[in-house]
């Protein structure tokens, strides 16, 4: 990776790629190209245009009319914002991001290098900070703003890395989706005109996810030139790929500008969430294989990230709203002689919620369902021998609760408006601080009261027509991301507090399935497409940026309850052991042969799941391309086991 301060201290980009040595500005071409802006300093000098140079992180208003990292809008109401190098230093470690998820590695494993730019005008000044990790060929990307200057700016758009090429003809690899059929695999040209993916819902979302991969045109998972560049973030986000009017290529990651406007005061400074960035010589199994390490070891927390994870069953397919205690203690009682670790009551503990139209916030027990207490149905789950875990949606409100009839401004509902429901229910405002306490002390409260070892954090709607009534009029162009700043508040104060809970993120499934989400929950719930065969392609596509052991996977029943398909119960454990494995349906009417394969397979997991959640995974077949059999294979690093898995798909 090379960049170079040029003669009139522009931070110009040379080279990402196989290792090299020597300084590769020959890559740089002048020429006179007509409607190129050139800057006052280069003089008459026509052929010098940041339109056409590759830079480190182009701003608005140096005469560079591709897409920009950053867009600042001055007091004065212009955006011009010319960044130049000041300074740099390189320091051991890798710097860490105050509030945001972000990688993070000691002293042995990365070095940082922070450059800091500065605009001699308005004195805003940008520290572009690199954290380099060379055991997993990662290099991570973050910018702390900083205003400097006596008036106040605003930030409208901010990336945190961006990728130019001088040259090459990529392909670009997204994943693309909605709810129950996240993470479509596509790879198309980049080609003129922009590309853009991202989300607007204040998630990253089931139908972008905030990872992208540029691809030599060749390239396939054992050869080729290949980028990821993944977003470290949960909220709002755009990735853009553009060939240029010179057939060059520029790539960026960043914070979704839309709806988007910071103000940052004199003194002020604003993160950019991080990108983290890996490339690969070898074809798109290194790439992955570089981020999961990279993920697994360096961004998932807490005392389960390098722990093979419990197998559960879960309710909520079992029995939806309709439990009683005596039906979870039926399912406890099935599991437990099936050897599973751990029982999970999914929604409809809490409250009055018998149907998904009431009761968000109020997180206290129902014990007249359930029969008793929390703390004596986990006693008797726990006699069993198995853990207990718990679901919960901290992030919304029913109007329909005590919670909402006590604080209707705690929703994120803009005045004079009716509010936009989904799914009935309405989001809390999470850049509040009340809002944040009060869902903090609930949440330690129900994990203090009784012996909960799980949990199971929910999302099921999207942010829209958001309006914060603790925000000033002028600033609501915060409020999203300061929604998920929040959000992070309240994870960061929980694991803190529960080190050995384990938490899984969820949002409608697979809608908040990033590498934000990772830092906190080292497993997230796939998709609410329990279908074993169509999570073959959910599971592939989440596959090239997310490691295994983060990719939460059920067997359920058949005919499956999203789309009704009979698949082989050997089939829908196979499958379902390509991540995080567990269950999700009425044990109590399996039959004594699947009961049988049931055993088997948890027992045959209990002795591999350490291969199939640590090792290596490698994609042998696409579910795209391949329409009879899809086939992937887990490696250990040391090579001493491998795995082959195999199933036909012929039906489709
Ligand atoms: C959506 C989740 O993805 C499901 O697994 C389940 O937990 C439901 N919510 C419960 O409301």
């Amino acid at each position: 990776y090379q960049m170079q301060i040029d003669r009139y201290g522009f931070l110009l980009h040379l080279y990402y790629g196989r290792y090299a040595e020597g300084c590769m500005d020959y890559l740089l071409t002048y020429y006179d190209r007509g409607f190129s802006a050139n800057p006052y300093d280069a003089d008459h000098d026509r052929s010098y245009s940041m339109d056409a140079l590759p830079q480190e992180f182009p701003t608005s208003g140096t005469g560079d009319f591709r897409s920009p990292a950053l867009t600042i809008k001055n007091s004065d109401g212009t955006y011009s914002c010319d960044l130049r190098y000041q300074s740099h230093r390189i320091t051991k470690g890798k710097y860490g991001l105050p509030g945001l998820p972000a990688v993070y590695a000691d002293e042995e494993e990365a070095e940082t290098l922070e450059i800091l730019m500065e605009d001699a005008v308005t004195k805003v000044q940008a520290v572009l900070l690199y954290g380099v990790l060379p055991k997993y060929d990662i290099i991570t990307r973050s910018v702390r703003i900083i205003n400097q200057g006596e008036d106040t700016i605003h930030i409208s758009k901010a990336a945190s890395a961006c990728l130019d090429f001088v040259s090459g003809d990529y392909d670009l690899i997204s994943f693309y989706g909605r709810h129950a059929m996240e993470r479509n695999f596509q790879r198309v040209p980049v080609s003129h005109g922009k590309q853009i993916l991202r989300s607007r819902r204040g998630t990253s979302s089931h139908q972008y996810n905030p990872a992208m991969i540029l691809a030599g045109k060749d390239t396939t998972e054992e050869a080729g030139d290949c980028y990821a560049m993944v977003f470290v973030y949960s909220g709002c986000f755009k990735a853009e790929a553009e060939k240029d009017q010179f057939n060059q290529t520029r790539a960026l990651m960043g914070l979704a500008s839309e709806m988007f406007s910071y103000p940052l005061g004199t003194g002020d400074s604003f993160v950019i969430p991080e990108t983290v960035m890996t490339y690969s010589a070898e074809g798109l199994s290194v790439l992955s294989h570089n981020l999961h390490r990279c993920f697994r070891n360096n961004l998932c927390r807490g005392r389960w990230k390098d722990q093979v994870r419990p197998v559960l069953v879960n309710s909520w397919e079992a029995d939806y709203f309709n439990f009683t205690g005596e039906s979870l203690l039926r399912l406890g009682k099935h599991a437990a002689e099936l050897g599973i670790e751990m029982l999970v009551l999914d929604d409809g503990w809490f409250g009055e919620r018998n149907d998904d139209n009431t009761s968000l916030g109020d997180w206290q027990v129902n014990e007249d369902k359930l029969g008793c207490t929390m703390g004596e149905l986990i006693r008797k789950i726990n006699a069993m021998g198995m853990k207990f875990g718990i679901w919960i949606e901290p992030e919304m409100i029913s109007e329909d609760s005590d919670l909402y009839r006590a604080h209707p401004d705690w929703a994120l509902v803009i005045p004079g408006r009716q509010p936009i429901r989904s799914r009935s229910q309405l989001v809390l405002d999470m850049s509040r601080e009340d809002v944040t306490d009060y869902l903090t002390e609930r949440i330690c409260d129900i994990v203090e009261k009784a012996d909960i070892q799980y949990i199971k954090w929910d999302m099921n709607r999207s942010l829209m027509a958001a309006y914060s009534a603790k925000l000033p009029r002028d600033c609501q162009g915060e409020l999203r991301h300061r929604y998920v700043l929040g959000l992070y508040k309240v994870l960061e104060a929980v694991t803190q507090r529960f080190p050995e809970l384990l938490l899984e993120g969820c949002s409608g499934g697979g809608g908040r399935f990033d590498a934000g989400m990772l830092y906190y929950c080292p497993q997230i719930w796939c998709s609410d497409n329990t279908d074993a065969i169509e999570r073959l392609r959910i599971q592939y596509g989440t596959s090239f940026g997310y490691p295994m052991s983060s990719v939460s996977a059920h067997v359920s029943v058949c005919p499956n309850h999203q789309n009704h398909r009979v698949t082989p119960f050997k089939t829908r454990g196979i499958c379902a052991m390509q991540g995080t494995f567990g269950y999700e349906l009425d044990l109590s009417k399996m039959t004594d042969e699947e009961k049988k394969m049931a055993g088997e397979q948890i027992a045959f997991f209990k002795e591999h799941g350490r291969l199939f959640q640590f090792g290596d995974y490698y994609r042998l077949t696409s579910p795209f391309e391949n329409r009879d059999y899809t086939v992937w294979e887990y490696a250990a690093q040391d090579g001493s086991e491998a795995c082959m898995s195999v199933v036909y798909t012929d039906m489709y």
